[in-house]
This record gives C-alpha cells, sequence and structure tokens, in this order.
C-alpha cells in the first residue's frame, strides 16, 4: 500500500526522499511523488510508475528545501496518473496520505459548495483543503490539521507540510502504521522503519489515534482531542537489517532461498533441539489444556498457512479450529466459544482486515495470539500473546519465507498444545521435534531441484489456466501454489483439493489445462493417485510433485515428475513449499513480469 516518508532536515531533502521512498517500494505503488518547501513555497514533482521516472524529473527540475513530504501511491480512488499521484496541494498546504477517506465524496461537495476546486480524483485531496479552509477562517496550522482530522472517516496517515511553517509537520495515524525517526538536529517521519533506516535507528510509532507536530529538534504527540500523550523512543530492529538482493535476480528468489536458515531461527524459537521438545518462551495467557476451541483468522498466504495448522491442532491436540478469511471473519459474527483462543496469522502485522478481526475477537473475550513476522506491528502490539516468526524484513510482494516461518510456529504450537491437552505422549512429542528440526535440512534438497522446476516453468509460461490438486495439507499447498502463480505470473490458476474435481473442477480438464499435482507417497496417496488418473483419462497433462516412493508408485505418465525428498508428514508442508514457489518464480520471470512488485499488488494491505 502507498508508502509515507517526511523529513524536516538541514540539507536538500528531495534526494533524501526519493532514497527513503524506495526502501518502501516492496509495499507495491503505481506512482510516486515529492514536495518540499522552497524560498518560493511549496513545490512537488509527480511520475506516474516506477521511482526511476520520479528521479528523472528530479533531475531536470531539481526541488532543494530542508522540509519535504516523499509518496509512494497504490491507487484507489482514480486511476494511477501524475494527477491522482501525491503529495496534494491546496492554497498553502501539501500533503500525503495512505488508507482510505470513506466520507470523502460528502467532505468534498462541502468543500466545492465552498469554492474549493478539486485536481484530482483521490479521496485523499479533501484533507489539504480542510486543513487551508481551517487556516484560512484563522486556525493556527495545528488546530488547522488536527480539527481536519476530525472530520475524516475511514483509515489514514497522513503526513502534511505548511507554505509558512518552515519547522513544522504534521503526521497523524488512524489506522495504517506511523513511525517517527529522531535524528540530530533533524526528524523524520516515515511508513515503517526500514524507510527511516539510513538515518536513525530510534524510532517512536504513533498510537492508533494520534497525531504529531514535528520540528527539527521536538517532537510533540497528542491524541484526537488535542491532549498530550507520551509514547516511548525505541531502537528499532526493523532498521537495522539492510535490505538488498545480494546476489540473488529479485527479493522473492533470495527469500525462497533464505528459508533454510529462517525457518531454523524460528524453530529454535520455539523448540529445544537438544531435548527434542517444545519449549514456549512466551507467557501464555491461556491454557492450552483448557481451550475449547481456536478461532484463526488471516489472508492471502498467511490464511494458508492458518489452514496448515488446522490440521495439525486437530490432530495433534484435538482441538476444534475455526478458520476464517479475515475479510469475511470481521462481519459475520461469529458466536466464539466461551474458553477459546484467536490466533491472527500476518506477516506484516497490519493488515486492516486481520487487525479488524483481532479487535473483533477481543471484544468477544477470546485469548488473543499473533503470529507475526513485524514486531513492531499493530497487530503485535493489541494482541495479548505474540508468537514470532523470525523470517526477517521480507521485500518481495509473494510471501515465501513468511509462509514457511508461519509454518514453523504454527507446527510449534499445535504440538505445545497437543502435549497440554495429553493428546500427544513425551514419546510423541520428542518424535515430532526430531522430524521438524530436519526441516532445514530437507529445504535445502528441496532446493536442489530448481534446474527441474525451471524446466517444468518453460511449459507453463505458454499457458493461461493451471489447477493445482492437493489433499489433507497439501489442500492448503495446492492453493498457495496457485496464489503465488497468479499474483507474479499472471496466469489464471485455482487450487483445489484433488477429492474434489470430480464436483465440477474435472469440466476444465483437456488438452491445455496442466495440472499440478501436490502428492509426498503419504497414507492418502492412493486416493490422489485416482484423482490423477481422472486427469489423465481425459487427456490432461499432469505435473506431479512426490517423492521416489511416489513417482513409483504411481505408475503414470506425467508431463514432469519433480522429485522431492521423502520427509515425515509433519515436514510435507515446509518442504512442499518450495517447489510451488520455485514453479511459480520461474514461470513470472521467463514472462518477464515485475516479480518482486507485481501490477496492482500491495504488500501491506491497510486499507479493506
Ligand atoms: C501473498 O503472497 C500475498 N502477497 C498476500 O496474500 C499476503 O499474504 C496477504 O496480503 C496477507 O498479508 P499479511 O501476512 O501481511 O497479513
Amino acid at each position: 500500500m502507498c508508502g509515507i516518508v517526511g523529513i524536516v532536515g538541514n540539507e536538500a531533502v528531495a534526494p533524501l526522499l526519493v532514497d527513503a521512498l524506495k526502501r518502501l517500494e516492496y509495499r507495491g505503488y503505481d506512482s510516486a511523488g515529492v514536495a518540499t518547501l522552497e524560498a518560493t513555497g511549496l513545490d512537488r514533482r509527480r511520475a506516474e510508475g516506477k521511482l526511476a521516472n520520479l528521479a528523472n524529473r528530479l533531475e531536470d527540475a531539481p526541488l532543494d528545501g530542508v522540509i519535504g513530504i516523499g509518496h509512494t501511491r497504490w491507487a484507489t480512488h482514480g486511476v494511477p496518473n501524475e494527477t491522482n499521484a501525491h503529495p496534494h496541494f491546496s492554497e498553502n498546504v501539501a500533503l500525503v496520505h495512505n488508507g482510505i477517506i470513506e466520507n470523502f465524496r460528502e467532505l468534498k461537495d462541502e468543500l466545492e459548495s465552498d469554492g474549493y476546486t478539486f485536481t484530482s480524483e483521490t479521496d485523499s485531496e479533501v484533507i489539504a483543503h480542510l486543513v487551508s479552509r481551517n487556516l484560512k477562517s484563522g486556525l493556527d496550522p495545528r488546530e488547522s490539521a488536527r480539527q481536519a482530522l476530525q472530520r475524516l472517516e475511514g483509515a489514514f496517515a497522513i503526513a502534511l507540510i505548511f507554505r509558512d511553517e518552515p519547522d513544522l509537520m504534521i503526521g497523524a495515524r488512524s489506522g495504517p502504521p506511523m513511525a517517527i525517526g529522531h535524528g540530530e538536529n533533524s526528524m523524520y517521519i516515515g511508513s515503517d522503519a526500514i524507510a527511516l533506516a539510513p538515518f536513525t535507528n530510534q524510532i517512536t510509532y504513533l498510537e492508533d489515534g494520534d497525531w504529531c507536530a514535528i520540528s527539527r529538534n521536538a517532537l510533540e504527540i497528542f491524541d484526537m482531542d488535542g491532549n498530550p500523550v507520551e509514547r516511548v523512543v525505541q531502537l528499532s530492529v526493523g532498521s537495522s537489517l539492510m535490505v538488498d538482493k545480494g546476489n540473488h535476480r529479485h527479493f522473492m528468489q533470495k527469500e525462497i532461498y533464505e528459508q533454510a536458515e529462517v525457518v531454523s531461527h524460528t524453530l529454535s524459537h520455539y523448540l529445544d533441539f537438544g531435548k527434542c521438545e517444545v519449549r514456549l518462551q512466551e507467557d501464555l495467557p491461556f491454557d492450552f489444556a483448557k481451550l475449547d476451541r481456536i478461532a484463526i483468522s488471516a489472508c492471502g498466504t498467511a490464511f494458508l498457512s492458518g489452514l496448515v495448522g488446522k490440521y495439525w491442532f486437530e490432530r495433534f491436540a484435538r482441538l476444534p479450529v475455526d478458520i476464517d478469511i479475515a475479510s469475511e471473519f470481521r462481519y459475520r459474527e461469529m458466536p466464539m466459544a466461551k474458553n477459546g483462543l484467536s490466533l491472527l496469522i500476518s506477516q506484516s502485522g497490519e493488515t486492516a482486515d486481520t487487525l479488524a478481526c483481532l479487535r473483533y475477537c477481543k471484544s468477544q473475550g477470546q485469548h488473543i495470539g499473533a503470529i507475526v513476522n513485524v514486531r513492531e506491528s499493530t497487530i503485535a502490539r493489541e494482541a495479548s500473546v505474540v508468537f514470532p516468526t523470525l523470517a526477517g524484513p521480507e521485500i518481495g510482494v509473494a510471501s515465501t519465507k513468511a509462509f514457511t516461518c508461519q509454518l514453523s510456529t504454527l507446527a510449534s504450537l499445535a504440538i505445545a498444545a497437543g502435549k497440554a491437552r495429553g493428546t500427544l505422549s513425551a514419546e510423541d512429542e520428542h518424535r515430532l521435534v526430531r522430524e521438524i528440526t530436519e526441516a532445514p535440512r530437507y529445504i535445502n534438497q528441496a532446493l536442489k531441484q530448481e534446474k527441474a522446476i525451471e524446466a517444468v516453468a518453460h511449459d507453463l509460461a505458454k499457458v493461461r489456466h493451471v489447477l493445482y490438486l492437493g489433499r489433507d495439507t497439501n489442500y492448503a499447498l495446492a492453493m498457495e501454489g496457485a496464489l503465488k502463480l497468479k499474483e507474479i505470473s499472471y496466469i489464471h490458476a485455482e487450487g483445489y483439493a484433488a477429492g474434489e474435481l470430480k464436483h465440477g473442477p474435472i469440466a476444465l480438464i483437456d488438452e491445455d489445462m496442466p495440472v499440478v499435482v501436490i502428492a509426498p507417497h503419504d497414507a492418502i496417496f492412493e486416493k490422489t493417485v485416482s484423482n490423477m488418473q481422472e486427469v489423465a483419462a481425459r487427456g490432461g497433462r499432469i505435473i506431479l510433485i512426490t517423492d521416489e516412493k511416489g513417482a513409483a508408485a504411481a505408475a503414470m505418465d506425467t508431463e514432469h515428475t519433480i522429485i522431492m525428498p521423502e520427509v515425515p508428514d509433519i515436514l510435507t508442508p515446509l518442504v512442499y513449499a518450495l517447489p510451488v514457489q520455485l514453479l511459480a518464480y520461474h514461470t513470472a520471470v521467463l514472462m518477464g513480469t515485475d516479480v518482486d512488485q507485481p501490477r496492482n499488488l500491495a504488500k501491506s494491505v491497510t486499507v479493506e
């Protein structure tokens, strides 16, 4: 989603703003802009498309000015063109906004009848005009901003600068996160701490409903009624991690390759490898033994990791799990169990729908656990217990290493739950922990199949539709494979439970339809083979991902067979995630798409 940066500094800030925006590119965007306060007043440069276009504009017509704001826009209201790009100006104000102003039509009508002319189709522009109108009525800049903010409904993070205030920037947050960076005789604002990493690692996070006045040497934070509030300065861990591709072509490829290492970090947080036991470091505000139910809510890939988690919690801990897509759950008014645990899963920890579920579950008296990758995120801060995934910053829009780290966390928690509930014996626990500890080794072995997978990608890159099939936890992986392929290659793909094939999707099968079947040689392998026979009988093209035993037992003609190491059941989702990620990656590379920032997508979805 949109990225915001702002600097109140003491040298020309435009190039610094563009550098900081580069660090927010991973969030996804389709236009960008910066505005600074020049000797002659506010000025801006904006450009459609990538930041390189904005950098070219600035090279042709540089901006000086030591206070400024910058923005990467992910279009919601109005097409992604230069006119709709931020910053938006009103007479004496420049504004950048992330989020959606739900009552913008009403505000726009009101402002238009007051004589304000709109130059963009965005909802954001109303904020600039509201502030400007307040200034005109005689309010000071802070009060002008505060009163304008009070008129807004919806989600927003904003930064504002003023034509007549060379040492003042206003920031505010109601929904999307905002980080304030403390420098030497300079202050910064950003959508996340990563954007501010080159400047400072001393960060203050605004809480929901905060707004702030920033000058070179001071930060004052207030609530919406204008009362001062205290927020701590903390050292950001995220900002110390430099974000680069190393010798990989894309962040996604780098992140696929990092999985053995980050899965190992994550597992070592939850497991005692020496004793082969789970060892949760978190102070649990509930007792697994006494839980009646778990409710998982999440979006996209995080939802699919939760779906795997459902199989594990039910199997190992005999604990029933409801799982919902967060955007559905938040409105379906589900009656919740008396002693229930709600698990919210999110890489970014900022996904608007998942956050709304957290708040609903809290209102229903549930215990709230968050599985998040960004420790300082809103979901992490609002949960009663945080289960971290130690994936490090994930930059590629397509989630890869966060997924396998979520799986590692869920597997550990399911074993902990089974142990606490007495559904797993000490022997079962030792065996499962021993098995899962092998994940990094098998992940590395899976990576060795990259060449074979690339060969399959050459075929997929020529088709328009692909079907993925799997059973049990591989059903979730089938959906994850389809999601990965469609998001980065733009090929239409669907993931189905293999047994569901004959209830509809089999009608799609013909000689043009590749069917990726994820089927390790497990207890239900034969069932999946029957489904493959149904595909083969109709001329479908089978791409089988299995192990040596599965390849031998299937004994049928496939277009391609990818051989994975033989792994215990608990490891299947962790290891088979690799071929589906690599298949999507290589197909997208062959199709020449923007792998790390695919069209229309955002990394952190902070609006509904
Ligand atoms: C996955 O590849 C996605 N880009 C997307 O589905 C993502 O998993 C989803 O938006 C949830 O994000 P979160 O984990 O940050 O909450």
